[in-house]
């Protein structure tokens, strides 16, 4: 009796000690230091929710990063307009969101190099007045809804002189998809976004259209802390790498059919 006792003490102390060691090697591997990414999921197909997981081409190249940095990707869900602000204090340590290069966005840090070519172009019902870029006015018949803080909101904001319609023909929404809603309820005219989300809302509606061409010309890339150099030119390094080897063009081809 006194021997089977024994030889259960020690298998269950064999047995143990296997899980702690077992336990320590998972415990290494998920102690990687975390890089977070500030984002705005609700712009497909670049970001948006799957369920309780995010989804999207800057998702899938953020991941690809963070894998080469030998990082854990962790991603905040915030508004748009938060999003420079939290890169330049710290709080997140890059800003990815489809988001466009501007010198003014540059005054507050620092961005990668581009990945990503893109344009703001206008949503109309179908049917509309409105046939092309041309018939966008700025006398005040006419409603424009954008995403709150984006280039479309930055732009169309600006006054007549400087291509804009006025800030008081500019509806401001927290999301694309609230903009398109309004339009597909008449109060705004038109909306104005970037090509690939304002495909997909399209698509996932009735009744909408896109005007032909482009309103403005766009580059997207990564936003970074002026603080932050090295992690600024370990993002460039990865990015490159993805190019070259077509990580970033697969990525993006799974996202947008031709
Ligand atoms: N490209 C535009 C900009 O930079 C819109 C980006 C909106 N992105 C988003 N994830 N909601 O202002």
């Amino acid at each position: 009796m006194k021997k089977i006792i024994a030889l259960t003490l020690a298998a269950i102390i064999a047995v143990s000690m296997v899980a702690l060691f077992a336990g320590c090697g998972t415990k290494g591997e998920t102690e990687k230091e975390t890089l977070v990414m500030a984002t705005n999921a609700a712009f497909p197909p670049y970001e948006y929710k799957d369920g309780d997981s995010f989804a999207g081409i800057d998702v899938e190249i953020a991941e690809k990063i963070a894998e080469k940095l030998g990082m854990e990707l962790k991603i905040e869900d915030v508004e748009f307009g938060s999003i420079i602000g939290g890169v330049q204090t710290g709080k997140f340590d890059m800003g990815m969101a489809g988001m466009t290069v501007t010198e003014e966005r540059k005054q507050s840090v620092n961005f990668s190099k581009t990945y990503q070519k893109a344009k703001q172009v206008v949503i109309v019902k179908e049917g509309s007045a409105i046939k092309s870029l041309d018939d966008l006015k700025d006398d005040g018949t006419m409603k424009y809804g954008v995403q709150q803080d984006t280039t479309g909101d930055i732009y169309a904001s600006d006054t007549p002189e400087k291509g804009g319609y006025g800030e008081a023909n500019v509806i401001r929404y927290k999301v694309g998809a609230d903009a398109v809603q309004a339009l597909v309820a008449g109060k705004v005219n038109a909306v104005i976004i970037d090509n690939e989300p304002a495909k997909s809302f399209v698509n996932s509606n009735k009744g909408l259209t896109i005007l032909d061409g482009a309103w403005v010309e766009e580059e997207y890339a990564i936003a970074v802390s002026k603080e932050n150099n090295e992690l600024l030119e370990k993002i460039n390094k990865a990015l490159d790498e993805l190019e070259k080897d077509g990580t970033i063009k697969s990525i993006v081809d799974k996202y947008i059919k031709a």
